[in-house]
């Protein structure tokens, strides 16, 4: 099992490479796919995903509003759910998508069969169980799922939505991401559970090309969310010789709960709200750094010798 972990990431280390390369997430075999949807000319797909130590942290919630808010500046946005336990991005919507991951993992549906529009703009990939089964998976199998993936490569931005903790599988997906954001609480067990993952992260994975971006939810003040975040990345800095980046806060707001429940993204359901506001800063402030391997080899490596 373990070996066959080892793998999918080599596989996905590799993956990376050769986007880099060819300067676009489809690499060679999607080229065709890739410039007839308009990305030709070296426009790439960014990965980003969205993990945290604790569950119910806002994982789902920060996924899904980021991606509208990056659709509101006219970028090209999927959302995957890669939640193990309850699929939950198509709740936030209020879809019951037929098919999702399984079918695609179980080869009876292709990815983009699978994609359903919302009626907001962007596209989700509904998640379910399936994701459990990719540890099981034969190499040959797994360089196909990929392969699969790589047909999303007409998006701008893929936001993969994880779920929470160490022990997932998931997590192989960070391999394959430009940014991969942890999402904490103020709360001290959120705290200590994201700084968990971050640790992981830091040993399992190969981390020159991924940015690594924290991002603090339910702060009542900017003030309280940049404490925290200082604490974090100090640690982080001096205890695992790892750069973490603070991509910002979202305020805490009753208007998240309430949208929740009608099942209406929040930036939809209260675009001026608190934590709309601070939704809009934090996808500004992605927009504005460039994916890691754009910045060329000299920023990998300055990354690979900063490691220990
Ligand atoms: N900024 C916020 N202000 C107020 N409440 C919030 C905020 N963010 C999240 N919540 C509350 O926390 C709940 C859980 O959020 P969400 O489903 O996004 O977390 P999650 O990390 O995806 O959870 P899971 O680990 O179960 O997948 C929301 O339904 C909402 O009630
Ligand atoms: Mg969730």
């Amino acid at each position: 099992m373990e070996d066959q972990a080892e793998k999918l990431r080599e596989i996905m280390r590799q993956k990376k490479l050769n986007m880099a390369a060819s300067g676009m997430a489809g690499g060679h075999a999607d080229s065709k796919t890739a410039a007839a949807d308009g990305h030709a000319g070296g426009k790439r797909t960014r990965i980003i995903t969205v993990t945290s130590g604790k569950g119910g942290v806002g994982k789902t919630n920060l996924s899904v509003n980021m991606a509208l808010a990056f659709a509101r500046l006219g970028k090209k946005v999927v959302v995957m759910d890669a939640d193990l336990g309850l699929a939950n991005v198509n709740v936030m919507f209020n879809m019951i998508p037929k098919y999702n991951l399984y079918h695609v993992i179980k080869k009876q549906k292709t990815i983009r069969e699978i994609l359903a529009e919302t009626e907001y703009g962007i596209s989700i990939v509904a998640g379910a169980s399936g994701f459990s089964q990719i540890a099981n998976m034969g190499e040959q199998e797994r360089h196909e799922f990929i392969n699969e993936l790589d047909t999303l490569s007409f998006a701008d931005i893929i936001i993969i939505d994880t779920s929470a903790g160490v022990s997932s599988n998931v997590l192989d997906f960070i391999a394959a991401a430009d940014d991969a954001v942890i999402i904490t609480t103020p709360e001290p067990t959120a705290i200590t559970d994201a700084y968990g993952i971050i640790k992981i992260i830091a040993m399992e994975y190969d981390t020159i090309n991924i940015g690594l971006k924290l991002v603090v939810n339910r702060a009542r003040s900017a003030a309280e969310a940049k404490n925290v975040a200082d604490r974090m990345i100090n640690i982080a800095g001096h205890f695992l010789n790892l750069k973490i980046d603070y991509l910002g806060f979202i305020y805490d707001d009753l208007a998240v709960a309430n949208a929740v429940r009608q099942q209406k993204p929040f930036v939809i359901f209260e675009p001026k709200c608190k934590a709309s506001v601070s939704i809009q800063h934090l996808v500004e402030r992605i927009n504005k750094n460039k994916p890691i391997e754009s910045d060329g080899i000299g920023a990998i490596f300055r990354k690979l010798f900063t490691r220990t």
